[in-house]
């Protein structure tokens, strides 16, 4: 395959998803491209976010916007994990202060409606992005932002669980309570909408990789409302069969798992996905949760994204428990959870400087 990644490497980033316990920690921050940059909401005026998303050139520099600033060690595609079934035909809006809004899906008639054919077209702009920041961040081209060969790209999908919580949803929810009846009340369709998200993530995560991603993140926002079983069979199933194939087709890609909210679930997802490194949301602590992983994964995470909002002392304090937690380990310091839109430039700026600066 082309694009494998090369190890060893000089990539902080991917020298820690390869294994290794780097001192201090590479930093990116979920959400790192967003409305906290003034840049961001600059560009953000000129055209709406699908367009933004599949526009080779904004989506190019939206993901590097946050680079120039910071220096981030990783830098994540600018997209969304709606994309996916947005590229399978159904509708999908995002809407000022509501969020996503798509066409539910709710019965056999929505799901047959979905085509899969249709993705390699529909996302080509997306994998044709990959291919201009790969070169960009390999030092191939001359728009080159950090020095060459530092920072490691990351593509990345929602994982089926959580995809399917939008699709079938329809929009954003607390609890995604019409999801999880159907899961109960409708297994046979659901198992066919989690089995098609899993074959269509694998292939899609796959053309990432192709085209340029350095490692990929499957972000399982919701996995953490189910109870163990559907856990089970919902979460951890999938995302095994999804880096079962993609560790097969592209030997020595690295692959991060973000179950959020899995709670006690967690090392057993470590244990069977097979994922590099699993990412911790806020909630759960580093240390406690170290002994309970298997040794050769990593981990990612997990300074509470309010902390970042607040700055100051308080943000020190607990930013450097996450980084002196994580010492000794493969772990990439980033936040439990997306930077908030709020969020001072300076308190990331400060964040960063932290991390890589404090003794
Ligand atoms: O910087 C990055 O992290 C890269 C890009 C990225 C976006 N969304 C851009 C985005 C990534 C990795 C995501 C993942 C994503 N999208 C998740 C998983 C992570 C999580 O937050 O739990 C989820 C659940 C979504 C679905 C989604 N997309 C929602 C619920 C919303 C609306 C809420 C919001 O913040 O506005 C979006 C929109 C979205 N995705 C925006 C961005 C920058 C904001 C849209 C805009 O700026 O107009």
């Amino acid at each position: 395959m082309n694009n494998e990644p090369q190890i060893p490497s000089t990539k902080r980033l991917l020298r820690t998803l390869n294994g290794e316990a780097l001192w201090p920690p590479p930093v990116w921050l979920m959400r790192q491209a967003g409305r906290f940059l003034p840049e961001f909401r600059a560009e953000r005026a000129k055209a709406d976010f699908l367009t933004r998303c599949m526009t080779p050139d904004i989506a190019t520099e939206l993901t590097l916007q946050p680079i120039r600033r910071f220096g981030m060690d990783g830098a994540i595609l600018f997209s969304d994990i709606l994309i996916l079934p947005w590229a399978m035909g159904q509708s999908l809006e995002f809407v000022e202060s509501k969020g996503p809004l798509l066409s539910p899906i709710r019965s056999e008639a929505d799901f047959k409606r979905l085509d899969r054919q249709r993705i390699a077209d529909v996302t080509a702009p997306v994998l044709e992005t990959l291919g201009r920041l790969n070169k960009i961040f390999n030092g191939t081209d001359t728009v080159g932002v950090a020095k060459p060969g530092s920072t490691t790209l990351l593509g990345f999908t929602g994982a089926p669980f959580t995809v399917a919580c939008y699709m079938v949803e329809g929009k954003g929810s607390r609890d995604f309570a019409t999801v999880r009846k159907m899961a109960f009340s409708e297994t046979a369709l659901f198992d066919c909408l989690i089995a098609l998200l899993t074959e269509t993530t694998t292939e899609y995560l796959s053309a990432q990789i192709t085209a340029g991603a350095e490692a990929v993140m499957l972000f399982d926002s919701w996995a953490g409302l189910l109870p163990p079983s559907e856990f089970r069979r919902y979460v951890i199933e999938p995302t095994r069969q999804i880096v079962a194939s993609l560790k097969a087709r592209h030997p020595g890609v690295r692959i991060v798992g973000f179950p959020r909210l899995g709670g006690i679930m967690v090392p057993e997802y470590a244990e069977k996905t097979g994922v590099d490194v699993v990412a911790l949301d806020t909630g759960t602590d580093l240390k406690k949760i170290l002994p309970l992983l298997p040794p050769s994964v990593g981990v990612q995470g997990n300074l509470d994204p309010i902390a970042v909002l607040a700055g100051g002392e308080a943000m020190k304090r607990e930013a450097l428990y996450v980084r002196e937690a994580g010492k000794g380990r493969a772990h990439v310091f980033n936040l439990g959870h997306g930077v908030l839109p709020q969020t001072p430039v300076e308190h990331v700026q400060e964040l960063i400087r932290t991390i890589r600066e404090e003794p």
